[in-house]
């Protein structure tokens, strides 16, 4: 059986357990227990992607000689406080001793785990710390920290994306890479990433999104490709961290292997469950107007037209249908990252959370929620008063 129809089963079995008034506690810490595997999995789990980075890429290499942590950290990488001795945290909080000094090097951040989505395997040969293997892990793009140590270092932020990592330039630092591709991975900056492109060749980043607030939404990516999670994770898993296992795709004619040994499959359920336990984060008290967004709640509703797209409880249509190019209020382009994507079609971006991740669009041209507003009026010729579109804005901070 496989792990995604086991826990759409487990669902049922829930659902079958409350209605006749079964053991629901049970299921309840069945749920909970599949909940915390798959909160291991996402921060820890590489699937085995070492054979990627490490084998082929050699980027062990390249951190062990030139990764100090404050350029770590100046590449988005974020270091998890609750992973480091209290000695440590305690001189970052006091401030009295510089950061470099604290932090040490970046391979003993790895041996304690500390690098939010990055695994090393850290050996001390002759009193000398060598790094063994590293691999990546899906916590490297959708989770950052709170800062609440120091710029980059904090509580961890589950399923937020981390719009100051760049992939492509940590994806570009192995010697090993010709130079065209170096150069493709190094334009795309800090927040973006293409997942199609050591596929197709094209190169358009899309800025990371949220890997919260999905429960409820039966579409999954901006193009709305899978119908659940799991789809996708196994697509990442697989195509772009080089994790061991299968992803085979009919619609864009795609089917990759990496190893011999399947270390994604059975993952994929907990890993699931796990992204859909994450709620999108409520807006912090003070950070909107809650009178103005109730006036702006009309607009929406009416002058405005945004709901008749985003619908619904989670702010979107997905579950009815998806959109094409023209409905997508990105910068034009060609061609589209919509036509190189299993629907050829546009997702409704559900909108819970959304004033946590600026820029928006999936291109990530609009920096601001006044920018989107800006643009919908001017595209769409709503005709907003300059009070309406103000209103507006106030709303979307809201949810
Ligand atoms: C290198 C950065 C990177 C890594 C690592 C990564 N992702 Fe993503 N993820 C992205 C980008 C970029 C997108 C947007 C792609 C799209 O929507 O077309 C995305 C999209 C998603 C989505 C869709 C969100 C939505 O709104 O529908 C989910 C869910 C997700 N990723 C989960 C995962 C999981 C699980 C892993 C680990 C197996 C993972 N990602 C690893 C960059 C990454
Ligand atoms: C015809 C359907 C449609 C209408 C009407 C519509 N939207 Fe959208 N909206 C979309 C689609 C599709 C996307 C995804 C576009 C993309 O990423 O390229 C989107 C994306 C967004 C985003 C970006 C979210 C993110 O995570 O980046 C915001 C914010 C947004 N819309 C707000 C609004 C507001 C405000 C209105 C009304 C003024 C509105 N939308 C009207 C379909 C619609």
């Amino acid at each position: 059986m496989s792990g995604v129809v086991r826990a759409l089963l487990l669902a049922g079995v829930a659902a079958a357990a409350s209605a006749c008034g079964g053991s629901s506690d049970e299921v309840a810490a069945e749920q909970a227990a599949l909940v915390e595997q798959g909160r291991q999995i996402f921060r820890f789990d590489t699937f085995g992607d070492e054979a990627q980075w490490t084998d082929a890429l050699r980027l062990h290499e390249v951190i062990e000689a030139a990764v100090d942590p404050l350029t770590a950290l100046s590449v988005g990488l974020k270091v998890d406080a609750d992973a480091l001795p209290p000695q440590v945290v305690d001189g970052i909080r006091n401030g009295s001793v510089d950061l470099q000094s604290r932090l040490g090097t970046t391979l003993a951040l790895l041996k304690l785990d500390a690098v939010v989505g990055v695994r090393g395997t850290v050996e001390t040969v002759g009193g000398v710390d060598r790094l063994q293997r590293v691999g990546i892990t899906c916590a490297l793009c959708h989770s950052t920290v709170d800062d609440s140590f120091a710029r980059g270092i904090g509580k961890r932020l589950n399923g937020w994306p981390n719009r100051d990592l760049n992939p492509g330039a940590i994806i570009a630092l192995p010697p090993a890479l010709d130079a065209a591709t170096t150069a493709v991975l190094n334009s795309w900056g800090k927040g973006r990433f293409d997942p199609g492109h050591n596929v197709d060749g094209l190169d358009k980043p899309v800025v990371i999104p949220p890997a919260y607030g999905l429960a409820g939404i039966g579409r999954i990516t901006y193009t709305g490709d899978g119908s659940e999670i799991a789809y996708w994770s196994r697509y990442v898993a697989v195509v772009e961290m080089g994790g061991l296992g299968s992803f085979t795709e009919p619609r864009l004619d795609l089917s990759v292997t990496h190893g011999n040994v399947e270390l994604v499959g059975s993952k994929l359920p907990a890993l699931q469950a796990y992204q859909l336990s994450l709620e999108a984060p409520a807006a912090p008290a003070g950070s909107f107007d809650a009178a103005v967004a109730a006036r702006g709640k009309l607009v929406f509703e009416a002058a405005g037209r945004c709901a008749t797209c985003h619908s619904g409880p989670h702010f979107t249509d997905a579950n009815q249908r998806l959109h094409p190019s023209a409905d997508s209020m990105a910068e034009p382009e060609s061609p589209s990252y919509a036509s190189r994507s299993a629907t050829r079609l546009y997702r409704t971006s559900p909108l819970r959370g959304v004033w946590q991740h600026p820029p928006y669009f999936h291109d990530g041209s609009a920096a601001t929620l006044d920018d989107v507003v800006a643009r919908y009026d001017a595209r769409l010729a709503l005709g907003l008063t300059a009070a309406q579109r103000a209103d507006l804005v106030q709303h979307l901070k809201s949810l």
